[in-house]
């Protein structure tokens, strides 16, 4: 506790040296406020302004997954390696545990399953997200939906504002319904309509060609899914070419845990995202670490 008396006098002021006044690393994000900064630099490394994020969130649409069907026995063993986790409550409970102490992009709108028509969501309270300390609210966007897009566009905006209220960023996932075509007009459009509702950071799928138009036309960092599981190869080259032209990371699904070497990859798909590694380089290391154990 601090004395009433006997206190050295205050000298240090520092007269004539400016205080610092920081920028922010990631675009789009120097004007949000301190929390949502905070916790936007536990998903993203301040240095190289990139993440590896493991999503595993799949059940909540699909059920059990090839490669979820156990997800203690398959995602545990991933989690270390991975910058941030997207998944959903039930598997947050069920099956990671607390001490991971990994930042978790939370799946937090729900809804409608393959079974019937997707993108009908609503969302969880913004309680149930504090309690559970998330660091990002993930809500799937339905652009060009002719049923739902509205409806998901207000979840949106909805979960923006309330995850304001605490500090918490979102994160807008563009869905890609089957009449849609995943090229460079629709991506463009889809991830700027999120950002300019204020989704501070955008999930999307990588494309042919003119991924970099999409980045450039997205003023806040987008990350790649994966998408369908593709060989190890081609998934490294296809997160290689994303960051090259300007990702800010990838947040990868299927391509990471139904892979034939689950671990092995996940470590490549860092050496892409992290250490600039070329496709083939990245590929040797899978082989490597594969082969290892
Ligand atoms: C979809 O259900 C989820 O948002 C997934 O997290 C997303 O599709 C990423 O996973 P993948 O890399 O398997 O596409």
């Amino acid at each position: 506790m601090a004395e009433a008396t006997g206190n050295q006098d205050a000298k240090d002021y520092g007269i004539g040296i400016p205080q610092k006044s920081e920028g922010y690393f990631l675009k789009g994000n120097a004007h949000v406020d301190w929390g949502i900064k905070d916790r936007l630099s536990r998903i993203f490394n301040p240095k190289s302004g990139r993440t590896v994020m493991l999503a595993f969130d799949h059940g909540y649409i699909m059920g059990p997954t090839s490669g979820l069907e156990r997800m203690d026995l398959t995602i545990v063993p991933l989690i270390p390696y991975a910058d941030c986790i997207m998944c959903t409550r039930g598997a947050l409970r069920q099956i990671v545990p607390p001490t991971s102490n990994k930042p978790i992009s939370l799946r937090y709108s729900a809804g409608s399953t393959v079974l019937t028509d997707l993108n009908d969501e609503c969302v969880m309270s913004i309680e149930e997200a504090v309690r559970l300390n998330a660091s990002m609210l993930a809500i799937m966007v339905a652009i060009g939906c002719k049923k739902f897009e509205a409806d998901t566009v207000r979840t949106l905006t909805k979960t923006i504002d309330e995850g304001a209220r605490f500090g918490i960023p979102t994160l807008g996932v563009t869905a890609v319904g089957k009449e849609l075509v995943r090229d460079a007009r629709y991506l463009g459009l889809a991830t700027r309509v999120c950002a300019e509702n204020g989704a501070h950071v955008i999930k999307t799928y990588h494309c042919k060609p003119d991924f970099e138009k999409i980045v450039a036309a997205c003023p806040v960092p987008i990350v790649i899914a994966g998408g369908k599981k593709l060989p190890e190869l081609e998934a490294l080259q296809m997160a290689y070419e994303a960051i090259d032209q300007g990702a800010a990371g990838v947040d990868m699904g299927r391509n990471v845990f139904q892979a034939e070497h689950p671990v092995a990859m996940i470590q490549a798909v860092r050496a892409v995202v992290h250490d600039n590694k070329k496709p083939k380089d990245a590929f040797d290391l899978y082989q490597t670490l594969k082969n290892k154990s």
